[in-house]
């Protein structure tokens, strides 16, 4: 997930789009560049890193251009490097482009430009882009909205693309396919950016571009049409947030902006995953058909959320794979003298891929001889150079201390995993496996729909925020979501919360129930859905409020409960990528009704270095 900036008005564009960049830099900070068109001609400076080594390079060569365009790059294909950062231009230097998203037949268009002659500079997606406009421009003598509207056509994937050519120092095209691009137009100004942000100094009038819409924008003007070149009619979305809040994307706290950022955090990490032949597509993982049977054993190492995503993968993996999975705290991994070897394959979950303990236990793992896949939302990371393949979660940029949608991403990147070892072992039928990947395409529409709880949960939260114990219940993959509920309420509200396996409670835990102490059941997972509601009868005959995460629409779970949060149907393994919605925004609203800060919670870190 990129940040995309343009401007073309009367001011120099450069301040324009540093300060456009500074507010999109959550969106990604692998490198900055900016492309500026003057005199005739495309001047490009980038830098790997943050918009500070830019702006260091900048210093006594800034162009003065009054039109540009700027990029901070969350990287994916090709790696944090000078030449790999955005723009990127054509072989003759007249066109140049930004981009957000992933271009998924860059290597057949790579490999079909360059038998026509076509040099590359760059190991990215994007730079097939900007060739592939420079040889429309050639072959028909297009102009750069001609040549943007055909090759738009031609890309697959997801992108949002912004071009500028040299020969028409007057305009910026810009086309959305997925990833978001808002324009706008003021006196004497135009504006491109991939979030409102970027376009709030200027306007708070602005054209957020649908899917598969190109527009032409101008110094006061801006033009809309769709990807079959019909001119479409420009509609204004007024914005009434402040630029601070605007960071937020008029959300009041990074945490509630990521968890409604989780559809398309979803999406992102699906993209790509099935191939022409509907088969589960996983080409990060490089190993021969012989050598993924082999496999007699697969252990799962993380820490804290990510571990919660294990736990739930665990169900998936042996239930679709037949293989048999440890889990284990990354902590805990490399103490307990574990029985492994090259045989052993070992899953290091980590969205930062800097926590301390899951890198060593990685390393501890491979220098027991165990292959390694790494699962991370961050590229170029530390475990990236620790594993023998790295599968990453596309959920942009993650600011917020409680882990949402890189939860989510994990999740979803770790059943695409199992379903892929499934076809390669022939665990799973054909069959079976396309119902399942089916059912997660259409989880990031059921996850809109199921956003819409949060008034409800909002007002729950408002009833049990003074609780001074909160209990979580869950069977099989509810028990992971039940450990994942109680620690998402824990590290922001600070109330004691614990999750057990339902069938534990009567073992010790049920001494804690009385009058007065929420219990969140979770109850979504058919196969033991009747047991799940005999735990529930258990907890209410103690006095004790039972609030149910249910099946939408499920009597008997509103008969039960004192306060109910419907969840859409999926297949029971998907469950928890549904169930941890209500579950975010519960601990969520709880902080906020006890006036904390869910974003900065006290003692902890968004990555966790150290031992
Ligand atoms: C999640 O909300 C927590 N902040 C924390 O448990 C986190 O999941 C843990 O520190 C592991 O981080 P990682 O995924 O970056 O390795």
């Amino acid at each position: 997930m990129c940040g995309i900036v343009g401007y073309v008005g009367s001011d120099q564009a450069l301040p324009v789009l540093l300060s456009g960049m500074r507010m999109l830099e959550y969106r990604g900070y692998d490198s900055a560049g900016v492309a500026i068109v003057e005199d005739g001609e495309i001047d490009i400076v980038r830098k790997a890193g943050q918009i500070g080594n830019l702006e260091a390079a900048l210093e006594g060569n800034e162009p003065s251009g009054t039109l540009g365009i700027g990029h901070t790059r969350w990287a994916t294909h090709g790696g944090p490097t000078d030449g790999n950062a955005h723009p990127h231009r054509d072989c003759t230097g007249r066109v140049a482009i930004v981009h957000n998203g992933i271009i998924e037949n860059h290597d057949v268009l790579r490999a079909e430009l360059v038998a026509k002659g076509h040099t590359f500079e760059s190991e990215t997606d994007t730079e097939v882009a900007a060739h592939l406009i420079e040889q429309i421009i050639s072959d028909k003598g297009s102009t750069l909205l001609e040549a943007v509207t055909e090759a738009v056509n031609i890309l697959e994937g997801a992108f949002a693309l912004v071009c500028v050519r040299a020969d028409e120092p007057d305009v910026i095209v810009t086309a959305r396919q997925e990833p978001p691009i808002i324009v706008g137009a003021a006196d004497g100004v135009g504006l491109v950016g991939s979030d409102v942000p970027a376009l709030l100094g200027h306007t708070r009038d602005v054209i957020p571009l649908d899917n598969r819409q190109i527009a032409e924008v101008r110094a006061g003007s801006v033009r809309l049409y769709d990807f079959e070149g019909n001119e479409l009619e420009v509609q204004t979305v007024h914005i009434d947030w402040d630029l601070e809040a605007a960071e937020k994307g008029g959300y009041e706290d990074f945490m509630l902006k990521e968890i409604h950022e989780q559809p398309d955090a979803v999406r992102q990490t699906m993209l790509g995953r099935i191939d022409s032949n509907g088969k589960v597509s996983l080409d990060e993982v490089h190993w021969t058909n012989g050598e993924l049977k082999d496999i007699d054993k697969i252990v799962i190492v993380a820490c804290g959320t990510s571990y919660n995503a294990g736990m739930a993968a665990k169900h998936a993996i042996e239930h679709w794979t037949r293989i048999p999975v440890e889990l284990d705290l990354a902590s805990e991994f490399r103490y307990r003298d574990p029985v492994l070897d090259n045989r052993g394959l070992v899953i290091g979950i980590t969205q930062s891929g800097e926590t301390a303990d899951t890198l060593a236990a990685v390393r501890f793992a491979r220098e027991m001889g165990a292959r390694v896949i790494a699962v991370t939302n961050v590229v170029g990371s530390s475990i990236t150079r620790d594993a023998d393949a790295v599968i990453f979660t596309h959920a942009g940029p993650e600011i917020g201390v409680a882990a949402t949608k890189t939860f989510l991403g994990q999740l979803v990147a770790l059943n695409v995993l199992a379903l892929y070892l499934a076809q390669e072992r022939g665990s799973m039928t054909v069959d079976k496996i396309r119902e399942t990947m089916a059912a997660m395409e259409a989880l990031p529409s059921q996850i809109e729909d199921l956003l819409e709880i949060k008034e409800d949960v909002k007002a729950a939260a408002k009833r049990y925020s003074e609780a001074r114990d909160i209990i979580f219940i869950g069977r099989g993959v509810g028990m992971a979501m039940a450990l994942e509920g109680a620690l998402k309420l824990k590290e922001i509200s600070y109330i004691h919360a614990e999750g057990y396996a339902a069938g534990e409670l009567k073992h010790g835990p049920i001494a804690l129930l009385q009058e007065g102490v929420p219990v969140v059941a979770l109850c979504t997972g058919a196969k033991l859905y009747d047991k799940m509601l005999a735990n529930v009868e258990e907890v209410r005959a103690r006095g004790a409020s039972a609030v149910i995460v249910a099946p939408r629409g499920d009597e008997r779970a509103r008969d039960l409960a004192d306060d109910i949060f419907e969840v859409p149907a999926t297949k029971p393994l998907l469950t928890p990528i549904l169930d941890a919605i209500p579950l975010q925004l519960f601990a969520y609203y709880i902080a906020k009704e006890k006036g904390l800060s869910p974003d900065k919670p006290r003692n902890l870190a968004k990555s966790v270095t150290v031992e």
